[in-house]
């Protein structure tokens, strides 16, 4: 039987467990505390690559000019769909099991739902300007240019351009971050996993186009990283 637009809604209403939310801010805001600062980082990389991105000539250069101010802020919801996570798992100190992770990677598909909702006008507080590029982030970020990511297997172009981007700032954030069960990795070394994986995990041309502006970032690692110390008074 052919679904209609009404049960759709019913179907997304009864994915949401999250009780009473509305506002897309009481999913972003139940996140646990790393994960909003890696949010907030990786909106932060964003912006700079935004910056870099509207001069680098690329094919889609038009869509770039329109739309690249919102890249950061759009960026800041690409892990939302963790917000139904269950926050065990997301704070988990420890590896993830096997199962775990697989709980993990459906904060994609959980993503995309959530943005139905937020289409449907039930989770309200997102943006207008934002919302393609945000589900685009939130859906995305973790299909792989070899098709080997998730959730669908995309490959190369078929994964939109918005998500290829905000994948490269998801991974430098990420690797330069400690974590409870491994260490942070030097810019350096974030730099070389990212070139190893340029064509492989990473759109190839956005990879050197990021990383011959290594410095860029590594400059606003270094006062993200100050900053976490002054609010942990060291
Ligand atoms: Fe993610």
């Amino acid at each position: 039987m052919k679904e209609n637009r009404a049960d759709r809604k019913i179907k997304t209403i009864n994915l949401n467990e999250t009780g009473s939310w509305t506002d897309i801010r009481q999913f972003m805001m139940s996140l646990p505390k790393e994960q909003i600062l890696h949010s907030e980082n990786v909106k932060k990389y964003m912006e700079i690559f935004a910056n870099i991105m509207q001069y680098a000539e690329l094919e889609n250069a038009s869509e770039i000019e329109e739309e690249y101010l919102f890249y950061g802020r759009s960026a800041y919801y690409h892990d939302i769909g963790k917000s139904m996570v269950p926050g065990e798992i997301l704070t988990k100190p420890d590896r993830l099991s096997a199962g775990e992770y697989r709980i993990i990677q459906k904060h994609t598909v959980y993503a995309r739902e959530l943005f139905y909702q937020v289409d449907f006008g039930i989770i309200t507080g997102m943006p207008h300007a934002l919302f393609h590029l945000a589900k685009e982030a939130a859906v995305y970020h973790h299909e792989w240019w070899n098709g080997k990511g998730y959730p669908y297997g995309l490959r190369g172009e078929k994964i939109p351009f918005f998500a290829r981007a905000t994948a490269l700032c998801d991974a430098y954030d990420a690797m330069t971050s400690n974590r409870s069960y491994r260490e942070e990795g030097t810019h350096e070394y974030v730099c070389q996993k990212m070139k190893c994986n340029a064509g492989i995990q990473f759109d190839p041309k956005l990879a050197q186009i990021f990383l011959s502006h290594e410095e860029l970032f590594h400059k606003e690692n270094e006062k993200i990283k100050l900053s976490q110390l002054q609010i942990a008074g060291i």
